[in-house]
C-alpha cells in the first residue's frame, strides 16, 4: 500500500468520525432548563417547552405560549387553549378553550379536536354540540338554547347532548363536558373548567428525571431520549448500569441544560 493510499483511509477514517460525532449531536443547539415557568405556571418540564427554548428541549405540539401575568396557553390541533394545570407525575394537562374562557358560546366556529397522537381524555366526558344558525321555527329540545353573537351568525344556538351535526341549522360545534353533566343552569361553570388529557410521550421521563437526568427530544429519530450529565452514554435514564459510552472526551460535548450538564446521553425509546 503506497503511502498516499494511508493517508487517504486516515483522513476517511476521520472524516466519517467527525461525520458521526455530529450527527449524534445535530440539533442540539443550546440550553434547556430542567424546569421552567411560563405565565402563571412554574415548574414545568418536558415534553413542553416555551416557543423560544431550542426546539430540543420539548416535544413537538407542546410547545407553550407565556405571558407573565397570564395562563400559559397551547394550540391543539389549530386551536387556541388556555393551560388552566399541569401534572408533570401524572402526565395530566387540564385546559379550556381560550374562546370559552369568558363566553359560555364558543367563539371559534370549530370543534374542539385533540390530537390523539398525543392526548387522550383522562376520565369520563361525554360531548355536547352547539347549533347555530338553526331556523327560529326549532323546537327547543336538549339543554335548551342560549343567546351567543359571533361575528358570522346571531341567533339563539341550541345545545344538545352528544355528538351532532348541523342539521337544519347552519353548523355544530362539538365540546367535551363531565359525564353526568344535566343542569343547564351549571353550563358556563362547566365549560370554564375545561377538560383534562393525558399526554403519551415521553412516559419514561419521569425516571430520566429521578436519575438526575433531563428528557431531550431528537429531531432526527422522532424519539424522546435522556440526557444524563457527565461522559455520552446510551440509557433510558443516567442510574441504569448499562451504559453504552458514546464519546468521552467532555470537550466535544455541548452544553445542553441550565446547570451543568454536559454531554447528552442517546439512548432513546419511542414517544
Ligand atoms: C445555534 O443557534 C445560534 C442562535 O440561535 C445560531 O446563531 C447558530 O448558528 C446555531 N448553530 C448551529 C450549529 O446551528
Ligand atoms: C367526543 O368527541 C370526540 C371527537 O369528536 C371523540 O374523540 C370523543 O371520543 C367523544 N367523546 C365521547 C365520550 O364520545
Ligand atoms: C363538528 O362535528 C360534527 C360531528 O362530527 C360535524 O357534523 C360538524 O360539521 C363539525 N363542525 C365543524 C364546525 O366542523
Ligand atoms: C433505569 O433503567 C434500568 C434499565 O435500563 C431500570 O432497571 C431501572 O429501574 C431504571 N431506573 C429508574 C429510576 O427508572
Ligand atoms: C426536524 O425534522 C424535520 C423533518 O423530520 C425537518 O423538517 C425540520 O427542519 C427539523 N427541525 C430542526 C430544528 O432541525
Ligand atoms: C445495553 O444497551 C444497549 C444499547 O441501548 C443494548 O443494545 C443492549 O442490549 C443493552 N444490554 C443489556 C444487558 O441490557
Amino acid at each position: 500500500m503506497s503511502m498516499n493510499s494511508r493517508y487517504l483511509i486516515v483522513k476517511l477514517l476521520i472524516f466519517i468520525t467527525i461525520e458521526e460525532c455530529s450527527s449524534a449531536l445535530d440539533g442540539f443547539n443550546g440550553t434547556c432548563d430542567d424546569s421552567f415557568s411560563c405565565g402563571t405556571i412554574s415548574g414545568i418540564g418536558y415534553p413542553f417547552r416555551r416557543h423560544q427554548d431550542p426546539t430540543h428541549c420539548g416535544y413537538p405540539g407542546f410547545e407553550l405560549n407565556c405571558d407573565e401575568r397570564n395562563l400559559p396557553t397551547i394550540d391543539i390541533m389549530n386551536l387556541k387553549y388556555q393551560i388552566l394545570g399541569i401534572d408533570l407525575t401524572a402526565q395530566i394537562l387540564r385546559v379550556v378553550r381560550e374562546d370559552m374562557v369568558n363566553s359560555i358560546c364558543p367563539q371559534e366556529l370549530v370543534n374542539t379536536t385533540i390530537n390523539h397522537e398525543l392526548f387522550d381524555y383522562t376520565s369520563s366526558y361525554m360531548n355536547i354540540s352547539f347549533l347555530f344558525g338553526c331556523p327560529f321555527s326549532s323546537n327547543i329540545v336538549g339543554f335548551g338554547s342560549i343567546l351567543c353573537s359571533t361575528d358570522e351568525i346571531s341567533s339563539p344556538v341550541l345545545v344538545l347532548p352528544g355528538i351532532q351535526g348541523p342539521g337544519d341549522c347552519k353548523t355544530s360545534v362539538v365540546t367535551p363536558v363531565p359525564v353526568g353533566f344535566l343542569d343547564p343552569t351549571r353550563l358556563g361553570q362547566v365549560l370554564r373548567e375545561g377538560f383534562e388529557v393525558r399526554w403519551k410521550v415521553g412516559r419514561t421521563c419521569s425516571g430520566c428525571m429521578r436519575s438526575g437526568g433531563r428528557c431531550l427530544y431528537n429531531n432526527d429519530t422522532g424519539l424522546t431520549m435522556c440526557g444524563c450529565p457527565g461522559p455520552t452514554f446510551l440509557a433510558d435514564n443516567c442510574s441504569t448500569t448499562n451504559k453504552t459510552e458514546v464519546g468521552s472526551s467532555p470537550s466535544s460535548g455541548m452544553q445542553l441544560f441550565s446547570t451543568s450538564f454536559l454531554l447528552v446521553g442517546v439512548g432513546s425509546w419511542r414517544g
